[in-house]
């Protein structure tokens, strides 16, 4: 499974990216705005420091502005995705722009149906977010299932599953026990992956047992 960040916080991301454990990023208008600097800049700076896909996302909702804003972002750098929303106009825009050799993430998916249409609209990502459905008391996780399971009902769609919109880490167990290709967390979420109390608790133990040896190892 692949791990995105999900934050245009350019010190998480450099930080996350050491550890060598970080496949991609993706930002969307609400984080641009937080990070309180220009979407150019801030794509471009992270996209030289993560060499896989960065989730750029437009502010056009109309084909023809999506796709001229859509020429801007792809001129930041190759690694660049274009972020479109699930409407007619953004599926239209993710057709054309995936046939001309863009990589494409379709956003803001809340049912299958959605994203069977954004496959056969050729996205490489779709992006299901699962923490606002059950915010709104429906099973997110329950549409990862249906998703990947239509998925690898047709040989043909090549469509990655990236599982947004996560708030714990029982989300990402949950999307990797169905198969989803990608979840995208933000960075707190990314970095309580590593914890559990026995962890912390035994090598408290090894160490000061460790100690008692007067050992080193050189
Ligand atoms: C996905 O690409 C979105 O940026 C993101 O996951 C939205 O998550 P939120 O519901 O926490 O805002």
């Amino acid at each position: 499974m692949k791990f995105f960040v999900d934050t245009a916080e350019t010190k998480d991301i450099h930080e996350l990216a050491a550890t060598g454990l970080l496949d991609g990023v993706t930002t969307n208008p609400t984080l641009i705005a937080k990070s309180g600097r220009k979407i150019l800049d801030v794509i471009a700076e992270i996209c030289a420091i993560v060499p896989g896909p960065v989730s750029a996302e437009v502010a056009a909702t109309d084909y023809e502005n999506i796709l001229r804003e859509a020429k801007v972002l792809r001129r930041i750098a190759t690694n660049v995705t274009i972020k479109v929303p699930l409407t007619p106009d953004g599926l239209r825009a993710c057709k054309y722009l995936s046939s001309d050799g863009a990589m494409v993430n379709v956003t803001l998916c809340f049912s299958a149906a959605q994203a069977l249409l954004a496959a056969k609209a050729g996205a490489t990502f779709i992006s299901p977010f699962v923490g606002r459905l059950d915010d709104v008391g429906q099973d997110g996780m329950e549409l990862i299932s249906d998703i990947v399971t239509i998925y690898r009902n047709y040989e043909a769609l090549h469509t990655q599953v990236l599982v947004a919109s996560v708030r714990s880490p029982m989300h990402v167990i949950h999307a990797a026990k169905i198969g989803a290709h990608v979840a995208t967390l933000p960075p707190a979420v990314l970095r309580s992956l590593y914890a559990h109390p026995l962890t912390e608790k035994g090598l408290t133990t090894f160490l000061a047992d460790w100690q008692k040896t007067g050992q080193t190892i050189a």
